[in-house]
């Protein structure tokens, strides 16, 4: 096939392009909603037994052995409840990983052999009660002397596509990086650290997951598979586990009783991006292993900063960051051998693009960041020709930090992020520019390069929260008129993830009470 061809027939690309926001309509989405029947916000099991689970300890002494209370804590930090708030008669759980409209889409899993006090085999964790159901019993008899663990992931899209409609899947592929990037600052809080499994394609996850189990899902919205993470004790690559036989229990709930629409495109695009086997990076090309250590020194290692982490709702349009906060956030998205960016080894393939606005000492206007040495070309090549490119005196390194244009970008940003008013009040705001170039060759390709995003996302929201500031991620954005301010040419460019970071207003109208009212964190961790 020729090029173009390629480009023509590949659903990733063709979804992407009809998923736009434009300034002259937004992508296909339900007319009307009725908010009473939003579907069940958790997937549970019914059916299966339940393992109570603890919540994180007050004090951490790292690393923990990997026992129910650790695997408890590592739950709780990366998919966990944080709090239940309440305005009027409406109730809503928040939780520790943040999501396109709270709808959580992501599902996760634990798969465990040899835990001293955990039978072998798959669990659910359902959020809401902080157990884990139990779906397969192994009965192989055989009890490993060395405890492992993994968490997989899947995502179920019917839950954003509920409100989203046709561009749900891309934040569906967005919520999962921010899980992949909550569960690898949650494992570097205890000491240790998630690894991406690499080499196993979806179908082999779906059935590590039981997710291809039919007969257990029946009517219930089905559930896509997105990831699976070892969680590593030291140092070392990522294995899959063996596949085992065992007795499933547990049906899947069903969480929307009266879809009233369809969005058919979802189920093509994720077909069409599953993995195959043996597909690596995301790019289709080997990427430079980052140095890894065994210990995994996260440089947010607080779990009480995790536990707070929340979207602003609206920011301080007058405050002032300060220049060395700004540097440290964005040394934050920089991979290194620090969480979040232990998961994997891939070359970074998206840059932020700021809309600073204030920033002691830092003149308002457009910066560029180059997650990568190689990427300060094709960004020059690709944006605006106008736009000037001086580095940023004194920004520490490892940072690629470009200015590109003065001036007051906040009109621009409001207008740009679906003229949300958290984009032009915020400090900074940021659109993130993928590589596509991958993408025509290996579709799979551009669910990793949103899981990037996210993982981005993620690392924003606890590098603010770190400085005393707060996030919120903007999935909503217009994206052809984005590329237009920026000059960016060609597609091989699309900006896929918006985010906002400032100081945030609190609203004093909505109550906020704990998120396990019958669960007090223990001291430590049991001896
Ligand atoms: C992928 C993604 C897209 C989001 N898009 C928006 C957005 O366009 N506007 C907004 O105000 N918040 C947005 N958010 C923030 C969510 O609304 C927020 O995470 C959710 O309500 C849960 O609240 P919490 O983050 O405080 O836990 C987004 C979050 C994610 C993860």
């Amino acid at each position: 096939m020729t090029k173009p061809q390629k480009l023509m027939s590949n659903k990733a690309l063709l979804y992407h392009e009809r998923t736009k926001h434009r300034f002259t309509g937004y992508a296909k989405g339900p007319d009307t909603l009725d908010w009473d029947l939003q579907p069940n916000p958790f997937r549970s099991f019914e059916g299966a037994a339940r393992v109570d689970l603890a919540l994180t300890p007050e004090k951490i002494v790292a690393p923990p052995a990997v026992e129910p209370a650790a695997i408890g804590a590592l739950l709780h930090l990366a998919m966990g409840l944080s709090a239940w708030k309440q305005f009027g008669p409406d109730r809503w759980a928040l939780r520790c990983n943040p999501s396109s409209g709270n709808l959580h889409p992501t599902e996760a899993y634990v798969l465990s052999e040899g835990v001293i006090g955990l039978e072998d085999g798959l669990y659910h964790y359902l959020s809401r009660d902080h157990v884990l159901e139990q779906r397969r019993r192994d009965d192989s008899g055989q009890k490993s002397d060395t405890p492992r663990l993994w968490i997989g992931l899947s995502s179920i899209h019917w839950r954003e596509a509920w409100k989203y409609g046709e561009r749900a899947f891309r934040y569906c592929q967005l919520d999962l990086g921010h899980a992949l990037g909550a569960f690898s600052y949650a494992a570097g809080v205890l000491g240790w650290r998630a690894r991406l499994v690499e080499h196993l394609d979806s179908a082999a996850i779906a059935a590590l997951l039981g997710l291809d189990r039919t007969e257990d899902f029946g009517r219930a919205e089905k559930e896509d598979p997105d990831a699976l993470i070892e969680i590593l004790i030291g140092p070392g690559e990522a294995a899959a586990p063996a596949a085992r036989c065992g007795t499933w229990t547990g049906v899947a709930n069903l969480l929307d009783r009266h879809p009233m629409y369809r969005w058919p495109v979802i189920n093509e695009v994720a077909e069409a991006t599953l993995l195959a086997p043996l597909a690596k990076d995301g790019n289709g090309a080997a990427a430079p292993a980052l140095p890894v250590n065994g210990t995994n020194i996260a440089r947010v290692a607080d779990a009480d900063l995790i536990l707070q982490r929340r979207s602003a709702q609206h920011f301080d349009g007058r405050h002032v960051m300060a220049r060395a906060e700004f540097f440290a956030i964005l040394q934050g998205l920089i991979p290194s051998d620090h969480a979040p960016w232990t998961i994997w080894d891939v070359a970074p393939r998206v840059h932020p693009i700021l809309f600073v606005h204030r920033v002691a000492d830092l003149a308002p206007g457009l910066y560029a960041l180059a997650r990568a040495p190689d990427a300060v070309t094709l960004l020059r090549q690709s944006l605006d020709a106008d736009f000037v490119w001086t580095p940023v005196a004194d920004a520490p390194d490892p940072l690629r930090l470009f200015q590109l244009k003065s001036g007051d970008a906040r009109g621009a940003a409001r207008r740009l992020f679906c003229n949300q008013a958290i984009a032009s009040d915020s400090c900074f705001g940021v659109a993130m520019l993928a590589e596509f170039a991958g993408v025509a060759g290996n579709p799979w390709a551009y669910r990793r390069l949103h899981w990037e995003a996210g993982l981005i996302g993620q690392a924003l929201y606890l590098e603010a929260e770190r400085v005393g500031l707060r996030g919120t991620g903007v999935g909503c954005f217009f994206d052809d008129e984005t590329h237009a301010f920026l000059g960016v040419k060609g597609a091989e460019l699309q900006t896929i993830y918006h985010f906002t970071v400032g100081a945030a207003l609190a609203d004093s109208r909505i109550a906020t009470e704990p998120a396990y009212p019958d669960k007090q964190r223990p001291e430590v961790f049991p001896p």
